[in-house]
């Protein structure tokens, strides 16, 4: 199952929140994704054995921080357990305090809505209360993930073309960096 599952291509968020000591929290996942639009609800699926979810959990609400193609190495500082994750991390506090992490491709403010069971996972959904200005927006190109390797979009994909012409430079290329996904 699980290689069937890494062959479905999926971008790459980052979910932090702010603990009650005032201290950034978060994690890398693959697993979110849109819910509904009306009312805006999202959602992302921590395993049960994450130590962060219990965290974010507790702030009761987070933010999602859609990554972009140059932040693989981010990516990676947020999918270990332990340690400070935010050491040399650029962020400022959004409208509901979770930390916004600088140059993300887009972030969503969310209020934790429900937390639903999910195998060895949960199932958070969260109602969205605020989103990224658009003139804060990057014109970049997502981070993908693809059979536990890194990767981005090519020059020639329409996608590609509409996020930034420019952005998506020569140094685009298949994926690359292989990289075990360490839940998997
Ligand atoms: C690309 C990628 C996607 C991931 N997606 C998820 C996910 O959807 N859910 C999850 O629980 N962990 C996911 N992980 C693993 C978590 O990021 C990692 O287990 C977690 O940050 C470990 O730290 P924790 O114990 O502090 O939670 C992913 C890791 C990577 C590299």
């Amino acid at each position: 199952m699980r290689d069937a599952l890494s062959r479905f291509c999926t971008g790459v968020a980052v979910i932090t929140a702010v603990q009650p000591d005032g201290r950034p929290t978060g994690m890398a996942v693959q697993s979110f994704s849109s819910v509904s639009l009306d009312p805006p609800l999202v959602c992302f699926c921590p395993a049960r054995t994450s130590t962060t979810w219990p965290k974010i959990s507790a702030a009761g609400r987070f933010a999602v921080n859609v990554l972009a193609a140059d932040q693989e190495e981010l990516c990676r500082q947020f999918a270990v357990t332990g340690g400070d994750k935010f050491t040399g991390v650029d962020w400022r506090s959004g409208v509901n305090g979770a930390p916004l992490l600088t140059a993300a491709l887009a972030t969503l403010e969310c209020e934790l809505a429900d937390v639903l069971p999910g195998g060895d996972h949960l199932i958070a959904v969260g109602r969205v209360t605020a989103l990224t200005p658009a003139e804060r927006l990057r014109e970049n190109g997502p981070l993908l993930y693809f059979r536990r390797a890194y990767g981005r979009l090519g020059p020639s994909s329409p996608a590609a073309s509409a996020a930034s012409a420019s952005a998506i430079s020569s140094r685009s290329a298949s994926i690359a960096s292989a990289r075990s996904r360490s839940e998997a």
